[in-house]
């Protein structure tokens, strides 16, 4: 007999810390800050209200600007990391945006410490392990972007284990960012970047060939060039897979045209995520789901994919180690 998926240990390498905050606790953090929304921010069934991945951005940003404190950090990371251990998540790490923080005004070591102190109860209660990956925004542009790893270079900690970069790809190269991904790697950072999600083939190469990350976001788009997803094997680069995102965002039509069983078949490294549950209506745990309903996975498949992403993850050995075996 399958074991239900919930009883699958669950990792989870590619969820923004921004895009993670329910119009609830929106609302609620809003309403603490004396912070006035948007009035179209919501639709009348009380999620975000976007219609295209340029709304979505800007959505993502209005929700982001109700944070106003280190404590504001600790509630929305601490419900995150709650959540996601009730579904099986046993790892996460998450993209965090100093950007964000500091247009409303938090620094730096306030927003980090709120995310520190949740990470540290959510372990102690219910077992989960957080990780952070400070994350650069794309249409910031090259300048602030090697700002954000300045920051992370020279505020290290154990719990930032990588750097990322979100936001638009239609906008600047993956190049233009070598600075800021040398940066810090140099510093020991594990480095990943959006790519091949709005954007073809052409900006994964532009990611692999510039920069220096071992796993890609998204990146399904390399299924249009049988040459790349060749490369992405040889090398071993991981691609972050987020089936239900890139259904909302329109990237594929259908679960039918969604590429997971071609990469894995083309023995691609995955992991499977939720980038902003609450954005696209849906969890990891519904990722994994969707993954034996509309992919056809069995759940040893999936624990595979978990073993995997635990490999790519940014973590230290020791933390692998026991991550796996509590996966069986
Ligand atoms: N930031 C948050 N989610 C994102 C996505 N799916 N693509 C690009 N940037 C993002
Ligand atoms: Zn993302």
């Amino acid at each position: 007999m399958q074991p239900e998926v919930k009883d699958i240990a669950k990792i989870e390498l590619h969820g923004h810390l921004e895009g993670c905050i329910y119009p609830q606790l929106v609302r609620r953090i809003a309403k603490r800050n004396d912070i006035s929304l948007k009035a179209d921010l919501f639709t009348s069934e009380d999620t975000f209200a976007w219609n295209n991945f340029v709304e979505f951005l800007g959505a993502y940003d209005e929700a982001s600007f109700c944070l106003r404190s280190g404590q504001d950090y600790e509630e929305i990371t601490y419900e995150y990391l709650k959540q996601s251990a009730a579904e099986g998540v046993i790892y996460l790490e998450t993209f965090i945006s100093p950007d964000h923080a500091k247009d409303v005004g938090i620094g730096y070591e306030d927003m980090l410490q709120g995310c520190v102190r949740a990470i540290d109860r959510a372990e102690a209660e219910f077992g989960i392990v957080g990780r952070l990956i400070i994350s650069c925004v794309r249409h910031l542009g090259p300048e602030r972007a090697l700002k954000v790893a300045e920051l992370a270079v020279q505020n290290p900690h154990p719990y930032v284990v990588g750097f990322g970069m979100g936001g638009n790809e239609m906008m600047f190269t993956q190049a233009d960012f070598a600075p800021a991904f040398d940066l810090a790697h140099q510093a020991g950072l594990g480095c990943t970047t959006h790519a091949g999600e709005i954007v073809g083939p052409e900006s994964v190469w532009d990611a692999i060939d510039n920069l220096p990350v071992t796993r890609i976001g998204h990146g399904v788009r390399s299924v249009e060039d049988p040459q790349l997803m060749g490369v992405l094997k040889e090398r071993g680069i991981a691609l972050e897979v987020c089936p239900g995102s890139n259904l909302a965002l329109e990237v594929f039509p259908d679960w039918a045209s969604h590429p997971l069983n071609r990469i894995l078949d083309a023995g691609i490294r995955v992991s499977l995520n939720a980038d902003d549950p609450p954005f696209f209506a849906t969890t990891t745990g519904k990722e994994y789901q969707n993954a034996i309903d509309h992919f056809g996975l069995l759940s040893e498949q999936l624990r595979a994919i978990s073993r995997m992403a635990v490999e790519d993850a940014f973590a230290d050995e020791q933390t692998k180690l026991r991550l796996l075996s509590r996966i069986g």
